[in-house]
């Protein structure tokens, strides 16, 4: 619950009710409650204990989000699965486990959200390495390219009545293992020369909460890391 943590809090100071998920976390989503009640009055705050493996059942959670708030209407798709293997060093199971929590889980619960009724929005968080081909998180950039690929196919299908888009982040929260020299590492090839935090990604969720005619996009908020693609060709050739 990192990212969750300042998507949800954002959410509630524009007056939404709020549906905390949370998995092995129940105690920062417990403690999280608290403090957004004690902030924002007025707003309904619900726990949603879940974990997604192939017996999640997105009918139901969505069904006990709507029994404990009042006019459900936007769904972010955010918790994640972040582990490293090339093609080679991964296994069957890095693959599924990565495909369901990052991609078909966020199919089921769309399935469940559009039969909600009102103004319905979702917004899938994705990740700007998307623009990329690194094999060194295969799984996890496979699972994100589906996502991806879906945010588009579900945005055509269920339009008008469910909005679909994406924020694809650039390095944002880094793990908290990473060294300064990792971190300045980043930095350098990241053309905006800093790394995002939370607060670029929430205004880009500003815009497309507000955007009611943007559909079906991913926005990147990457500070223009996904830029630097340049490729090889015969001027940047160098002759030994
Ligand atoms: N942080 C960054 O800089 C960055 C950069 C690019 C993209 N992103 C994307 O932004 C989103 C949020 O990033 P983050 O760094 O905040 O993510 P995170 O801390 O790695 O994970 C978010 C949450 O996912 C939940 N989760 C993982 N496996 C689960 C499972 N099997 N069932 C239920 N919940 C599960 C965990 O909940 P519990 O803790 O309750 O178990 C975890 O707190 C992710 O989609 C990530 O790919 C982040």
């Amino acid at each position: 619950m990192r990212l969750g943590r300042a998507f949800v809090w954002h959410l509630a100071s524009r007056g939404y009710h709020i549906g905390i998920h949370y998995n092995q976390s129940d105690a920062a989503a417990r403690s999280l409650k608290a403090e957004l009640e004690r902030t924002f009055h007025g707003i309904q705050v619900a726990l949603l204990g879940a974990r997604f493996d192939a017996a999640f059942d997105a009918e139901r959670f969505v069904q006990q989000a709507a029994r404990q708030l009042p006019d459900l209407q936007l769904l972010v798709n955010s918790a994640s699965l972040y582990i490293a293997g090339t093609v080679a060093d991964s296994r069957l199971t890095d693959f599924s486990s990565q495909m369901l929590v990052n991609c078909f889980i966020p199919i089921e619960l769309t399935r469940a959200w559009s039969r909600l009724s009102g103004d319905l929005q979702i917004i899938n968080i994705i990740d700007n390495k998307i623009h990329f081909n690194q094999n060194t998180y295969c799984a996890y950039l496979l699972s994100k390219k589906a996502l991806a690929e879906f945010t588009r196919m579900a945005a055509l299908e269920y339009a008008p009545r469910l909005r679909i888009n994406a924020i694809a982040p650039g390095v944002s929260l880094p793990a908290e293992s990473r060294s300064n020299n990792y971190l300045q590492w980043r930095q350098a090839a990241i053309p905006m020369q800093r790394i995002g935090g939370s607060e670029p990604l929430l205004h880009g969720l500003d815009y497309l909460l507000d955007a009611s005619f943007v559909c079906g996009q991913i926005l990147t908020v990457d500070g223009g890391e996904s830029l630097m693609q340049i490729g090889r060709n015969a001027v940047s050739y160098q002759d030994d």
